[in-house]
């Protein structure tokens, strides 16, 4: 029989995270100031992230090493079990081989932990007290709460409102590792109030929280602004997925042919890809496809271009594939896939033809996602079922091809805490969304112009 979990033990924690920066064809596009026009220095950056994580956000050394203490808190739930899907290929009648990476056994229920803690531990050494986030679905909120409370440091949440609604057990999460969660936009900051002025309605969105907890941060010389996902840090941290990923594949004896992800600020993604993109920038053959919402299509219908990766223009200025830092995308279930940009290091892989992208509807994902339960037994969290439908998908054309294509996909987090979308799946009440051409357009001509 063979083995459908693959399990790493707890010594094969990786020591050290690939920084993909080392192999990419061409360096990252500088980031820039928007003051002066000209790529920002550590110095511009000191108030709002601590030290350590601004080298590693620069860095070009290919492995960096991943602390103790944070390998410690790692094998809370590291290594994670790489898991072959046969129950949904039995489904699918499919000849292709699927495996997926499970990173909802961290105690929030995501792949965020894996960032969360490291950025808590590099914060504490530094002396910092506070830490101040945004939030879209509140699993990086709950993350972070989780990741400050062991390493004893105060959180801050900004959590994109509409998902407050939705979801008020993630907020429960936060409260209960200490947090403190506002929902955004609030009329605690500058950024939220001039939002609601003009809004009071407004549904908020990762953008908007983004300025507030950047705000907050920088108002408090005690506290350092944190962002789950997008930074180059963040894809470094997420690295340990894959590269326990690659061990585990290696010890099922198979290679993936096609990996995927979904994507919001791509930080899963990267998490998965990056390891093995090394590999295909090495010459061998590999797909990569990120899976994104249809109501919020930044790869497949952004631009590449220089934007905020916030709604009211606080933050530096970053090449990325993007829909516009005024872009608000509907309230889909997927709230953390709601997001105006993508990663720049993702981005630049489009950019460069390693990764191909594919949008998806949320009702064709929650379909995904009831055969996943149904087959493997495990509810996906609305993100991570734009995973599964890609796979299923690929899956589906092996079957019409005849192809025994090996597919690994990121199982990014559970969705017990988003009961409430599923009821609303089964009780038919979710609705797609198609954004309107015009709309994009509209947030894509307020983008700087920089050439
Ligand atoms: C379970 C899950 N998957 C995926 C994402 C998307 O984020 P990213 O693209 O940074 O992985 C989120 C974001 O909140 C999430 O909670």
């Amino acid at each position: 029989m063979n083995p459908k979990r693959i399990l790493l033990p707890q010594s094969d924690i990786p020591t050290a995270w690939y920084n993909l920066q080392a192999d990419l064809p061409e360096p990252l596009p500088p980031v820039i100031h928007p003051g002066t026009g000209q790529p920002i220095g550590p110095d511009d950056l000191r108030p709002i992230f601590a030290d350590e994580l601004i080298m590693q956000e620069v860095s070009q050394e290919r492995w960096v090493e991943i602390p103790e203490e944070v390998r410690d808190v790692y094998a809370i739930w590291r290594p994670s079990p790489l898991v072959r899907a046969t129950g949904l290929e039995r489904e699918l009648k499919t000849p292709a081989r699927i495996y997926f990476k499970d990173e909802s056994h961290s105690p929030p229920g995501s792949h965020k932990p894996n960032t969360a803690v490291a950025q808590a531990y590099y914060n504490k050494k530094q002396g910092v007290k506070r830490l101040t986030t945004e939030t879209g679905a509140g699993q990086w909120g709950s993350s972070l709460s989780f990741a400050c409370s062991l390493f004893d440091l105060e959180c801050k949440v900004y959590m994109v409102k509409c998902s407050y609604q939705q979801k008020p057990y993630r907020r429960s999460m936060m409260q209960l590792w200490g947090g403190q969660v506002s929902p955004s936009p609030s009329d605690e900051t500058e950024a939220g109030r001039q939002i609601l002025a003009a809004d009071p309605d407004c549904p908020g969105s990762l953008g908007i929280a983004i300025s507030e907890a950047v705000e907050a941060a920088v108002k408090d010389e005690d506290a350092k602004y944190t962002l789950g996902s997008v930074l180059n840090h963040v894809m470094l941290h997420q690295s340990i997925i894959g590269l326990e990923a690659e061990k585990q594949m290696e010890i099922a004896g198979d290679s993936p042919d096609v990996v995927i992800g979904c994507v919001g600020g791509g930080s899963n993604y990267a998490g998965l890809a990056f390891p093995f993109l090394r590999h295909k920038i090495a010459g061998k053959e590999i797909r990569f496809v990120a899976a994104e919402p249809r109501a919020c299509p930044t790869m497949s219908r952004g631009e590449y271009r220089y934007d905020f990766g916030d709604t009211t223009k606080l933050t530096p200025l970053m090449k990325m594939f993007t829909l516009g830092h005024s872009f608000v995308p509907p309230g889909i279930h997927a709230g953390g896939l709601r997001y105006h940009g993508m990663a720049p290091s993702v981005s630049a892989a489009v950019k460069a033809g390693l990764i191909e992208s594919v949008a998806l509807h949320q009702v064709e994902c929650f379909d995904a996602a009831r055969m996943f339960a149904a087959t493997e037994g495990i509810i996906p969290a609305p993100e991570t079922s734009h995973a599964i439908r890609a796979a299923i998908d690929e899956a589906v054309k092996c079957r019409e091809t005849g192809e025994e294509k090996c597919i690994l996909f990121n199982f990014s987090g559970h969705g017990l805490c988003d009961l409430g979308s599923y009821d609303k799946y089964l009780a038919g009440e979710l609705d797609d969304f198609e954004y309107p051409q015009e709309k994009i357009q509209e947030a894509i001509a307020e983008l700087p112009e920089m050439g």
